[in-house]
């Protein structure tokens, strides 16, 4: 099984990248032939500052590495690495109805919270099923803000083989339930570009800071709450044991909650979850030329499997006289 996903070097990696990609990546390393690369020419569609583009990539590839992916086990690359991606969302563009393009909210959303509103911006889908399609992935591993993406790159595959014969695989979503979106400071969904993120490296008081500022509601200790509606109570369990989770649900049931102490110990579950990676990461990052070896070894193997996939396509489409 081909299993896919990508990630924005955008800013730092958060918590909801973490658990609603990253880990389950992480996770299928022994299991399957595995694919994971950090989408440089997307982040494009909302970075324009070289330093911070460059730093962000680098600092993308160090999180991996010390969360636990291993390059020797996947194919772990720089999307811009491999340019053969580019001329396929070129083709994948001409067969991409401009209708399914202006149903993608995604679009509208960050336009709405300050994004240029570029064509990059507004294909950013189709260079994403380009991505998916290249390397013929079965599976793509997403939180649940990726699903209508997902959606337009099976549409596009799909439109793809009926114009020309069976050509690409059509990839399959795969969106964990319990982190399908994992809640910001504010409550709204996790994300680099709405500054409500607990970045995964953060530590000592300016984790602190992030982790008081989780929005809760003005009830009472002793009253009852719901605690599927708070969002501190689900940052808690993606770090909690079991049986904790199960006591501290009792407290919000029957009341006895109080929110100062549970985001004190959150505290110290996130610093504590982290330790080991934090330090790997120190060390990764105080040689980028052995990070830069690994991803251009990744983009090496990626591209093989790329050129393989765009040189039937250019066969298919007539680009081959
Ligand atoms: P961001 O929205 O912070 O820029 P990306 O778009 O780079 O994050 O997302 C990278 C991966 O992490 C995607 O698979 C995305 O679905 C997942 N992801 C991002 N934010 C969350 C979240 N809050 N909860 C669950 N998954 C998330
Ligand atoms: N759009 C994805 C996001 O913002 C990132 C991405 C780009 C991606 N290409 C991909 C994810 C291919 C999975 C597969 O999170």
């Amino acid at each position: 099984m081909k299993i896919l996903s990508g990630i924005q070097p955008s800013g730092k990696l958060h918590i909801g990248n973490y658990f609603g990609m990253m880990k389950t990546m992480i996770s299928h390393m022994d299991n399957s032939d595995l694919y994971v690369f950090i989408v440089d020419l997307h982040a494009l569609t909302s970075v324009h500052d070289r330093e911070k583009l460059c730093t962000g990539t680098l600092e993308a590839a160090a999180d991996f590495l010390a969360l636990g992916l291993d390059p020797e086990k996947c194919t772990f690359w720089v999307q811009s690495d491999v340019p053969e991606v580019c001329e396929l969302a070129w083709i994948l563009s001409t067969l991409t109805p401009m209708g399914l393009m202006e149903r993608c909210h995604s679009y509208k959303d960050k336009v709405a919270k300050g994004i240029d509103a570029s064509h990059g911006l507004f294909s950013y889908p189709v260079l994403m099923a380009a991505d998916i399609l290249l390397y013929q992935a079965d599976q793509v591993p997403v939180g649940k803000d990726q699903k209508q993406h997902l959606e337009v790159a099976r549409d596009i595959s799909q439109k793809f083989n009926a114009a020309f014969g069976e050509t690409f695989v059509v990839p399959e979503p795969a969106i964990s339930k319990q982190t399908a979106t994992v809640p910001g400071l504010d409550g709204q969904k996790m994300s680099k570009s709405y500054g409500n993120t607990i970045p995964i490296f953060l530590e000592g008081k300016a984790l602190k800071k992030k982790v008081m500022s989780i929005a809760t509601d003005a009830t009472p200790v002793e009253d009852p709450k719901d605690p599927d509606k708070c969002n501190l109570f689900q940052m808690f369990q993606l770090f909690a044991a079991p049986a904790r989770i199960e006591e501290v649900r009792g407290l919000y049931i029957n009341g006895g909650a109080a929110y100062g102490y549970l985001k004190l110990e959150l505290l110290d579950m996130i610093s504590d979850y982290y330790a080991e990676a934090r330090r790997k990461k120190a060390e990764y990052l105080a040689d980028p030329e052995t990070l830069r070896a690994i991803l251009r070894k990744g983009a090496d193997r990626a591209r093989e499997k790329a050129v393989v996939t765009l040189d039937l396509v250019r066969d298919r489409v007539g680009l081959k006289y």
